[in-house]
């Protein structure tokens, strides 16, 4: 397409618009376990309308539009407090999991330059199921990441993380659940030897900031992650996940104005005036920290109660239909409302496969092969449907046996394939691709 002589109406551009959406996730069916978290249309409303409202403004200067740094204030408060913040604590609004998790390490390696003079090639230690842009974060800021193991529970293995701490060392992680298996990671032990030894500790709550504290009121026991922890010393926690609000919000909170202030960027000497930034983008939208406001203040403690109550409900249904199926098994024993499952007796991706042509899009994982399922209040209107068509497709394959061929063998092949650097060209080829992909 190349770029229009004149302009089209807005009906025109409407429809070329909703023409585009052919083949698109069907969220609003609760047919998708991931990428879309939907708490109901009214919810969706009030973001909505709030993000409209302040469609144009930017927070880039908060002395230009005050209510833009009020709802941020509000919001880190509001957020900080639910995870037990002390007193002083301090955080940022930013654009995503991805930007809160930047900001942690680089945080972390400007804290390092500050008062560790013998740090000349920092190190951070993460468990193995830390979430890739932890791994965006090491290649942009030059913090190497050390991969701690887990345990068979699926958690970090403390010990074996505290071994991997060396005098290059300035910052460990855990994950509060961790995204692949839902479980979080022994956070207690970890942050406490961290303290010990005077090392910066992240928490990436990306995805259960905004559920694990609604879990824990309903009565479920979640091993002890946020500030209540003495040695935590920053948080990530996505709004526009398990939040609910609007995509481009997210928190990252750190226990004190001073470790903030590590996070933050300024140039003085620059023709256009002295420029101060507290994160990655320069602009930042006012539609998304608007409905973060909105929402979290429509919601309320009762609405995410509400909430995370069906979304427990969906989740143990799941659990306990996955495990009922033979040939099915649930990894580990989630802590939050998603997780993975697996077989010894199927192909998982030819499974996979199989509910896709039913028109569920189920996440793939590897090492090892498993689906993966991220649970929102709409999948409990559809978990019985999603349970018969599951037993029903893995009894077809385990009686039929079928040689995996297609999109399932693709990713088998990917899965096991043994020289794992040599799937990065591979990958920036498919990347490449998408331009002329219909
Ligand atoms: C645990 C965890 N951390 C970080 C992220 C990154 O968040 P985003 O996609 O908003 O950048 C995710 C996304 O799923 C996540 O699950």
């Amino acid at each position: 397409m190349s770029f229009p002589k004149q302009g089209m109406s807005k009906d025109e551009v409407a429809r070329g618009l909703e023409a585009k959406r052919e083949g698109d996730a069907e969220w609003q069916k609760g047919k998708t376990f991931s990428l879309v978290y939907n708490a109901g249309e009214d919810v969706m409303a009030v973001a909505k309308d709030a993000y409209l409202r302040f469609f144009s403004e930017n927070a880039l200067n908060p002395m230009a539009f005050p209510s833009l740094r009020r709802f941020e204030r509000d919001v880190v408060k509001m957020v900080g407090g639910l995870f037990g913040g002390p007193d002083g604590f301090a955080g940022t609004l930013t654009s995503g999991g991805t930007e809160s998790l930047l900001m942690a390490v680089k945080s972390a390696r400007e804290h390092a330059k500050a008062t560790r003079p013998g740090v000349t090639k920092p190190e951070m230690v993460v468990p193995i199921t830390i979430h890739p842009a932890v791994e965006k974060a090491a290649h942009y800021f030059g913090v190497k990441a050390v991969h701690a193991p887990l345990r068979d529970d699926f958690r970090v293995d403390p010990k074996k993380a505290m071994e991997l701490v060396t005098d290059q060392t300035i910052l460990m992680m855990g994950s509060a659940p961790a995204y692949p298996h839902g479980v979080v990671d022994p956070i207690e032990e970890l942050a406490g030897f961290a303290k010990e030894r005077g090392l910066l500790f992240h928490v990436d709550a990306c995805v259960g900031g905004m559920l694990l504290p609604w879990l824990e009121r309903l009565g479920r026991k979640i091993p002890a992650w946020d500030f209540r922890v003495p040695g935590v010393t920053s948080i990530s926690a996505d709004l526009h996940k398990y939040g609910y609000t609007a995509k481009g919000a997210s928190t990252v909170i750190y226990r004190s104005r001073e470790l903030r202030r590590f996070q933050h960027f300024v140039y003085t000497d620059w023709p256009g005036g002295i420029y101060a930034s507290p994160s990655v983008t320069g602009t930042r939208p006012g539609g998304p920290i608007a409905a973060a406001w909105a929402v979290l203040n429509y919601l309320g403690e009762d609405g995410y109660l509400r909430i995370a109550r069906q979304t427990l409900d969906a989740t143990n249904q799941l659990i306990e239909g996955i495990s009922a199926i033979p040939g099915l098994r649930v990894m580990g024993r989630p802590d939050a409302t998603i997780f993975a499952f697996t077989s010894d007796e199927v192909d998982v991706f030819m499974l996979g496969e199989a509910m896709g042509a039913r028109g569920w899009k189920v996440d793939r994982q590897q090492l090892p092969a498993a689906l993966h399922l991220m649970v929102t209040p709409g999948h409990l209107a559809v978990a019985g449907q999603f349970l018969a068509d599951l037993r029903e497709c893995t009894e077809h394959l385990r009686t039929t046996k079928p040689v995996a061929e297609g999109s399932a063998a693709m990713y088998g092949m990917l899965a096991t394939f043994p020289d794992r650097t040599a799937l990065e060209p591979m990958i920036l080829d498919f990347m490449d691709g998408f331009e002329t992909m219909e």
